[in-house]
């Protein structure tokens, strides 16, 4: 998945089979807070419609965006330095850290994979 130009945009990307390396890295990181969301209609109900098409509008944070995916797959794309978008394909265990202020979009594969544009 191009790992040298995610790594080069700030982007981490690790596989913890076991809370324990999520916990570690926690610790390490500062991160107090967790929840968990499924992105499913049957989860989220009306919402749902509303929430996936703001997550695969292209956006930034403040802050870094840590996901940890427990389950199905998930797609990243993040904007590269030259405008460009690099796909990062997330399924169970995968955690994702993208820095603060890098745009990005996100979407499941029940939902939309279309090709980055
Ligand atoms: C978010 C993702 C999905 O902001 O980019 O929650
Ligand atoms: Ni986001």
């Amino acid at each position: 998945m191009g790992e040298d130009e995610l790594r080069g945009l700030g982007v981490l990307y690790y596989r913890f089979p076991s809370l324990e390396g999520v916990d570690k890295l926690a610790a390490e990181r500062g991160y107090k807070n967790r929840d968990e969301i499924t992105v499913s209609p049957e989860k989220m109900g009306d919402v749902y419609e509303d929430k996936v098409k703001m997550f695969f509008n292209e956006h930034l944070h403040e802050d870094e965006e840590i996901r940890y995916i427990r389950g199905g797959q998930g797609y990243f794309d993040v904007r590269t330095r030259d405008e460009d978008w690099v796909r990062v394909q997330l399924e169970k265990d995968d955690l994702l850290i993208l820095p603060a202020g890098i745009y990005h979009r996100f979407t499941t594969d029940e939902y939309n994979v279309s090709t980055p544009g």
